[in-house]
């Protein structure tokens, strides 16, 4: 009855099923993967945001396929703030990354094309990648004082059937950026291979660095598609607004937005109220950045100096995003580990596996957890990594 892209083994893992139990029964959590900004104390202009949404030109129906005309104004000024160019006629909106991902994959792939993706990385991609028929083959991240690409790994996963690579910057969860002379090295790969750049930009305000990173937008190399949305830069992950911005050689270009502009005009997939209140919740990242960088920073000071104060655990350098990644000792599996937290301590962490980490001895934890309960459950993961 079903097709075999849909194969996928559903049943709840051991750790959400715990996390499902643990509800039940009505037991305290001390959340520490808590990444739906919504949900995490911030403050936002409720009223503002109702308003946005109220615009008389929401009762009229003039679709556009490449997203409504002021709201790809809005996201180029975007870039403009950031002192990059992306015009409004090189850019598609679509209702999240993950269907402008879907969108790149149907313009680039035949089934059975291949795109490579970084390790450890999001696990949405294989989903993904299976509802287009498309395969995925992964490129290693190292890590050495700091992440970077296996550049020598990376060449030689490409085959006659990659047609892009995807990059996420900063990515999720390791937090480090693409450096300048790795995406000089991923344009050469990318012109000679006649392959493209898919640049995955959700967390790109969150920096940590002293210099803002640049946009991939601005590459005009290789044929690179730079997706990003409200969800994370506004935390209005509910609006279902994002965009793809298309750069690179000319001719390139254009027939890419032709042929995205058809894909795009098949679905239709955006709302207009939220079109027409792009600006303004586009304006009020400001808003909700002054509350999360701060409170990175605070949980990650906390971080350090709980972990100070013992040698077991270790956290590995962050740049930007929203996430931390722990060192712990590898006693036992790091699903082990996160269920024993979850049962004895009451708090949930994720285990390194759900993001590829391929060895044991890795937690991640979201940094806009609200301070309270990052620093006390903190607390209680080096307890019990400590044997305590
Ligand atoms: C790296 C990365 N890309 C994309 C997304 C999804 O974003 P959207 O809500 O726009 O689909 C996430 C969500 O956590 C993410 O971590």
């Amino acid at each position: 009855m079903f097709s075999h892209r849909t194969n996928w083994d559903l049943k709840p893992n051991r750790l959400s099923e715990a996390l499902a139990r643990h509800r039940t029964n009505d037991r305290p959590l001390l959340d520490l993967t808590a990444s739906n900004p919504t949900e995490c104390g911030f403050q936002y202009a409720s009223h503002a945001i109702m308003r946005a949404l109220c615009s008389p030109r929401t009762i009229e129906y003039r679709p556009d396929p490449k997203g409504l005309e002021p709201a790809r104004r809005a996201v180029a000024q975007y870039y403009a703030d950031r002192g990059a160019r992306a015009a409004p006629a090189n850019m598609v909106l679509t209702t999240s990354t993950s269907e402008a991902y879907s969108f790149v994959f149907r313009l680039l792939c035949n089934p059975g094309d291949e795109f490579l993706i970084p390790t450890p990385s999001y696990p949405l991609f294989d989903f993904l990648a299976d509802i287009q028929d498309v395969k995925l083959k992964r490129y290693p991240l190292i890590y050495d004082h700091g992440w970077q690409i296996d550049m020598h790994a990376l060449e030689q996963a490409i085959s006659d059937r990659t047609r892009g690579i995807i990059v996420v910057h900063p990515n999720n969860p390791t937090g480090h950026f693409t450096r300048p002379e790795e995406m000089a090295a991923l344009n050469q790969l990318c012109m000679a291979g006649k392959m493209a750049i898919i640049a995955d930009e959700v967390f790109l305000d969150f920096s940590l660095l002293p210099q803002p990173p640049q946009s991939f937008c601005a590459n005009q190399d290789g044929l690179t598609f730079t997706m990003s949305g409200l969800s994370k830069i506004s935390g209005l992950p509910q609006m279902k607004f994002a965009w793809l911005v298309i750069s690179g050689p000319e001719q390139l270009k254009r027939e890419a937005l032709a042929r995205l502009e058809m894909i795009a005009d098949t679905y239709l997939s955006l709302n207009a109220p939220v079109q027409l209140a792009a600006s303004v919740f586009l304006e009020m990242r400001h808003g909700f950045q002054q509350q999360v960088m701060p409170r990175i920073r605070a949980n990650l000071a906390e971080l350090d100096r709980q972990l100070g104060a013992q040698n077991k655990c270790s956290r590995l350098h962050v740049e930007g995003g929203w996430y931390a990644v722990l060192r712990v000792p590898a006693t036992r599996s790091d699903e082990d580990l996160a269920l024993e937290l979850l049962d004895q301590r009451s708090v949930y962490v994720h285990p390194g596996h759900f993001y590829d980490f391929h060895h044991d001895g890795y937690l991640v934890v979201s940094l806009i957890t609200p301070e309270k309960d990052f620093g006390s459950g903190m607390k209680q993961v080096i307890e019990l990594c400590s044997g305590g």
